[in-house]
């Protein structure tokens, strides 16, 4: 259960530096250093972290101050040894993307948004970020009428292939990952599920460079399983990064401690990344509940990486024990790896077996059963 640096967990610099403020309140913690977030997750066993733009080098700040910034920021991960899991933009914050940015109505903000991200992208290449995420926190509308979605999405598709075409430019080793979201809070946003973006980038001019960024909250906000959602991204050879946290379905994102809502989903979700190989960063987006002071903070990074280290255990646990692969071969799960056919040239032996539908009809498939040890090796009853 101790996390080490192999198990790739990283934390954005605006998570454990999240201050507790809420649309009704002010912050309940001081600012964190970015320098310190550093030196504390290495402490922790983390192995890097992830950062937007205006975490690192507030808005506004100077040439020289900012590359002073930089360095101090670069010598700390050089000297534990953190890396940098995933770089962003901030494309929502600053008033100018009130409408939007990429996909602004003002052409004037789209192309200050895309400078923004030429920036940023600059500074990623420069901390040796493995991963630059487009999460689009104002791509998209309260208002149906003011924009045409087609128009929307033919800009959003612009501005990554723009983007794309300067890191190509600029011989940077980088790739790129959309990041979905329903709804943020009142609008809707354009790309709101893994789906939606998965065929986005199949529209793109260097769809081999970018994969998708799902996140627990944003998929269980759309009331959809996440578990199926990253299991299209992984059979896709899309799933270049991963933001977990917790979320109940049906309300605004609530950005919880990893596994603090919906145990059986994490478990399902960790189970496959674990089976699939996942060896991208396991990433936090999540923050500490208001309640918690300076160190509630670090309790909460611990919880993270401590549950999922927990839940990685017991989907080895469940997956070695005789009745659980009783219980799968009684719902014929391996039989699902199984091709249903030789192809079309079958066609004559496939029509006379759908005459047996009957017969077919009776079996059981022992759900139950297999779900029953799924919970009792969460509570830890085997
Ligand atoms: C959210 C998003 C963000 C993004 C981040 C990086 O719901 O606020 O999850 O936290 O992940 O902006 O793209
Ligand atoms: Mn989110
Ligand atoms: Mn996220």
């Amino acid at each position: 259960m101790t996390p080490r640096p192999e198990h790739r967990f990283t934390f954005g610099l605006w998570t454990v530096g999240n201050p507790g403020r809420d649309p009704f309140g002010e912050p309940t913690r001081a600012p964190v250093d970015p320098v310190d977030t550093v030196h504390r997750l290495a402490d922790m066993g983390a192995w890097g972290v992830s950062l937007h733009d205006d975490d690192l080098i507030p808005w506004g700040t100077s040439p020289a101050e900012r590359d002073r910034i930089v360095q101090r920021f670069d010598t700390a991960l050089k000297e534990r040894g953190m890396g940098i899991g995933m770089a962003t933009t901030n494309l929502f914050t600053h008033p100018a993307f009130k409408d939007g940015a990429f996909t602004s109505n003002d052409r004037g903000v789209r192309r200050a948004a895309i400078g923004k991200a030429m920036r940023s992208i600059d500074l990623a290449a420069q901390l040796r970020a493995e991963n630059y995420i487009f999460w689009g926190g104002r791509e998209g509308t309260e208002v149906g009428a003011a924009k045409d979605p087609r128009d929307a999405l033919e800009r959003y598709r612009e501005a990554i292939d723009v983007l794309g075409d300067y890191v190509v430019q600029q011989g940077y080793d980088l790739r790129f990952a959309i990041e979905p979201k329903p709804n943020e809070p009142r609008g809707d946003l354009w790309l709101p599920t893994v789906g939606h973006a998965l065929h986005f980038i199949t529209t793109l001019a260097r769809p081999d460079m970018v994969g998708v960024n799902p996140e627990v909250a944003h998929e269980t906000m759309a009331g959809l399983s996440f578990h199926h959602g990253v299991g299209q991204a992984l059979w896709a050879g899309k799933l270049f990064h991963i933001d977990l946290n917790a979320q109940r379905i049906g309300r605004y994102d609530q950005d919880f401690r990893f596994g603090a809502e919906d145990l059986k989903e994490a478990f399902l979700l960790v189970r496959l990344l674990e089976r699939a190989g996942y060896d991208g960063p396991r990433h936090f987006d999540a923050h500490a509940y208001r309640t918690e002071d300076a160190e509630g903070v670090w309790d909460f990074a611990a919880g993270c990486m401590r549950t999922y280290l927990a839940l990685a255990e017991r989907a080895r646990h469940f997956d070695a024990l005789p009745e659980v692969q009783e219980a799968l071969a009684a719902a014929s799960a391996p039989e699902l790896a199984q091709r249903s056919t030789d192809g079309a040239g079958e066609a004559d032996a496939l029509k006379a077996e759908s005459d047996g539908l009957d017969a077919l009809a009776r079996r059981g498939y022992a759900n139950e059963r297999l779900d029953q040890l799924v919970v009792e090796v969460l509570m830890g009853l085997r």
